[in-house]
């Protein structure tokens, strides 16, 4: 059966004939097995893929050292007990707060959005307060307080003043009318718009990815996280960092290592197993503790059948000592092949005569079809070619490299890449920008 074939037939059994429908991709594809770098379809066409199932394989697919684990787990019928506690469990928490410099506790989830949800539903019982301030062009999950103002057009946002809040734009039916109520969508980068929704008071938390990761690679300008963090002291806010993305694929200690900037919660997810089911929860003791507080009425609920399931925990515990015994190697490898991809772009991109950006963190990249960097999602709505971007990465699918083939999406490496693979892109990525540049 074709591709098509199957899809149809799935179509019959499945809405959409897909599970989870943002995976729907044209051309269609039907995948059997990824390895390391690599992906097949069920025609045995082999690609090198830097979409990395939305980019959890740091180490690249099936990990022998995650897997190993895994195997091993199962076989030692370490199966879901779901009451008390478990070794496994205190050791992937210890090793999360050894390695993220702001978690004094964690909890354990199954997904990033189990982690963001929880992460807001704290800020409230700690602040009081109800509402919350996200970002344009970020995505936190697909929960009623944060699904809102991903990729919107030009045209939705061409009223979009700096320093006001914008329009809510949902990315789903089925809100209720009044989640709208407690949610502020500003543009990322714009501390002023951050500052005036804060002013009118009772602004639980701010949650955002330090990096706007779900439209390429957003950076934030120099001050703009302190900024952040200030104004969160000032109106007795909780700064919250998604690093549901770029946790563990930035550095062991998350992007906040990085930048310096002391969130009070954290989410982390994807990168944390190696692309097994986990999220992450964690941060300050003194919030973290709601989740136990003596008082009942100020108790956060969490709960859930497969919350620490043994095999997304020992893989997580895998994937950590994994990166912590070989951190340097693990981070300076992932560096120097993102750099080698950044240059070998911007060198083809130029060739070809393209206005064309490449944004890069680490092993994390895009090419964006316009001239300069975009500082939020305005810039890339109004200025990124959206077809030639559709284009490029259709035609480097059919040439045996896999981009998600939707606009701005980010290409992840793995450390199971080599620069072999990275120059072989770099002359598939040739190719199919001459055939761009004739049409
Ligand atoms: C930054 C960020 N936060 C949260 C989520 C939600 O995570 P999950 O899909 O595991 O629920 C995602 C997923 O793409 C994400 O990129």
């Amino acid at each position: 059966m074709t591709a098509n074939e199957i899809w149809e037939k799935h179509k019959q059994v499945i809405p959409g004939g897909v599970v989870s429908l943002n995976r729907i991709i044209d051309p269609m594809r039907v995948f059997v097995r990824a390895k390391g770098a690599y992906l097949w379809d069920s025609d045995g066409k082999q690609y090198i893929d830097y979409h990395a199932a939305f980019s959890p394989y740091l180490l690249g697919h099936s990990d022998t050292d995650v897997d190993e684990a895994v195997i091993r787990a199962i076989r030692e019928e370490r199966s879901l007990m779901g009451a008390g506690t478990t070794p496994w469990e205190g050791e992937l928490a210890e090793l999360l707060v050894e390695c993220i410099p702001t978690l004094d506790q964690v909890q354990l989830t199954n997904t990033g959005s189990e982690a963001t949800f929880l992460a807001l539903r704290l800020a409230r019982a700690v602040t009081e307060r109800d509402k919350v301030i996200i970002m344009q062009g970020g995505y936190n999950g697909w929960h009623n307080d944060v699904a809102f103002n991903l990729m919107d057009s030009a045209d939705q946002l061409a009223d979009s003043r700096e320093g006001e809040e914008l329009p809510l734009s949902p990315l789903t039916a089925g809100m209720p009318k009044s989640a709208a109520q407690n949610v502020h969508v500003v543009q990322f980068n714009d501390l002023a718009a951050v500052e005036n929704v804060m002013r009118r008071g009772n602004i639980a938390a701010v949650i955002l990815e330090p990096i706007l990761q779900n439209i390429g690679i957003v950076k934030p300008k120099p001050g703009y996280l302190n900024g952040l963090r200030r104004l969160c002291d000032q109106y007795g806010s909780l700064l919250v960092f998604d690093e549901v993305k770029t946790g563990f694929r930035h550095a062991l200690g998350g992007y906040q290592s990085i930048c310096g900037v002391r969130p009070d919660l954290s989410s982390f997810g994807k990168a944390v197993a190696n692309g097994y089911p986990l999220g992450v929860i964690g941060g300050k003791r003194e919030y973290m503790e709601y989740f136990n507080h003596p008082e009942p009425a100020k108790r956060v609920l969490i709960a859930g059948t497969y919350n620490a399931h043994p095999v997304p925990t020992v893989a997580a515990i895998a994937t950590l000592r994994k990166l912590k015994t070989q951190e340097g190697e693990i981070y300076a490898h992932l560096e120097r092949l993102g750099q080698m991809m950044e240059d070998g772009l911007k060198t083809r991109l130029a060739r070809h005569g393209f206005p064309a950006t490449v944004a890069r963190q680490g092993s994390a990249f895009v090419v964006y079809f316009m001239d300069a960097s975009p500082e939020n999602w305005l810039d890339i709505a109004r200025y990124n070619d959206m077809e030639r971007d559709k284009k490029y990465r259709q035609r480097l699918i059919d040439a045996g490299v896999f981009h998600f083939p939707l606009p701005t999406k980010q290409g992840s490496i793995s450390f199971a890449h080599t620069e072999t693979d990275i120059e072989r892109t770099l002359e598939i990525t040739d190719t199919v920008l001459s055939t761009l540049a004739r049409n």
